[in-house]
């Protein structure tokens, strides 16, 4: 029996931009999916997914999780005619969109084989596996949630072919976050190529609004680095006009990042692929996080309290 784990994430700072090579900033949440591998006797793999999940995820997902993890049995050159083997998921992440699930659920199932097999693979083989795997559910990943659910902490990330760069960034100290859940399962491979069509279509508008991404996620760096909450907050809010603006919000969204900011949240921004998924709300101090998690809940959303 082998086991393994990948963590869940949250993008601070330019999803969607950092599929066209823009810096991005991710961090892990304190939320992790396990994997489970029995080898058995017979052929093929089976899953088990006792993951907890905003309901119809599984539903939804179960035709490009399959198709991930045949992408990876052939990536990790994994014997199925010989044997059979049985995937267990679980953990504390909850299956949705916006929190990196299907990432850290690869993450989690190439470190579990390595251990069962004893392939002994290092971060850098899990990463590269678990890369593999998101194909399978975002047709052409960025890479940054594979990154993010393997290596964890907080980084910096511009995605490169050739090698991609991740910088780690440390924080002082933790800094308290709520996300927030629309509820609504988002296609990341739908949404992607939505931002495509548009982006060709509209080249000039699109031209200048990757231009403000790139100066914003510059500036939120040093922010962060110098633990400016207030200005990092403002940043987050500009970082959502401008996913607005490429049309990757919705209604539901923008009302939690209202309620947040409302609630005294220092800032608030969709996060992943958007149109559905989570928000993420920048509250330091347990105080404020409550007071902004509580009034999610309230109006009939999931809160998920955590820190970055
Ligand atoms: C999804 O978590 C993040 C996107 O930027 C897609 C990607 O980077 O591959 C929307």
């Amino acid at each position: 029996m082998g086991t393994g784990a990948g963590f869940g994430k949250v993008i601070l700072f330019n999803e969607h931009f950092v599929v066209y090579g823009l810096p991005a900033i991710v961090s892990a949440i304190g939320k992790k999916t396990t994997a489970l591998v029995e080898k058995k006797s017979g052929f093929g793999t089976e899953i088990n997914d006792c993951r907890p999940e905003t309901p119809g995820y599984k539903v939804e997902k179960s035709r490009e999780q399959k198709e991930s993890l045949e992408q990876m049995i052939k990536f990790m050159n994994i014997d199925i005619q010989h044997y059979h083997f049985r995937i267990t998921l679980g953990g504390d992440l909850i299956a949705a969109s916006g929190v990196g699930a299907s990432a850290a659920s690869c993450a989690a199932i190439a470190r579990a084989f390595s251990d069962e097999l004893s392939l002994n693979y290092a971060d850098e083989q899990v990463n590269r596996a678990a890369f593999e795997g998101e194909k399978g559910y975002h047709g052409t990943p960025s890479g940054i949630d594979n990154t993010a659910a393997t290596y964890g902490g907080l980084i910096w990330y511009k995605r490169d072919e050739a090698s991609p760069v991740m910088d780690r960034m440390r924080l002082a100290r933790p800094v308290e976050i709520v996300m927030g859940n629309t509820g609504i399962v988002a296609d990341t491979k739908i949404v992607v190529a939505g931002v495509r069509e548009r982006k060709e279509r509209e080249a000039e508008k699109y031209a200048q609004i990757f231009k403000s991404a790139t100066e914003l996620v510059q500036q939120a760096r040093k922010q962060l680095v110098a633990m400016d909450m207030p200005k990092l907050g403002i940043s987050m809010d500009k970082n959502h006009e401008l996913l607005q603006q490429i049309g990757v919000s919705n209604d539901e969204l923008d009302a939690l990042v209202s309620i947040a900011r409302d609630n005294g949240a220092l800032g608030a921004k969709m996060t992943g692929t958007g149109r559905g998924g989570y928000i993420v709300a920048l509250t330091p101090g347990m105080e404020l996080q409550e007071r902004v998690a509580v009034e999610i809940e309230r109006k009939g959303f999931q809160a998920l309290r955590t820190t970055i």
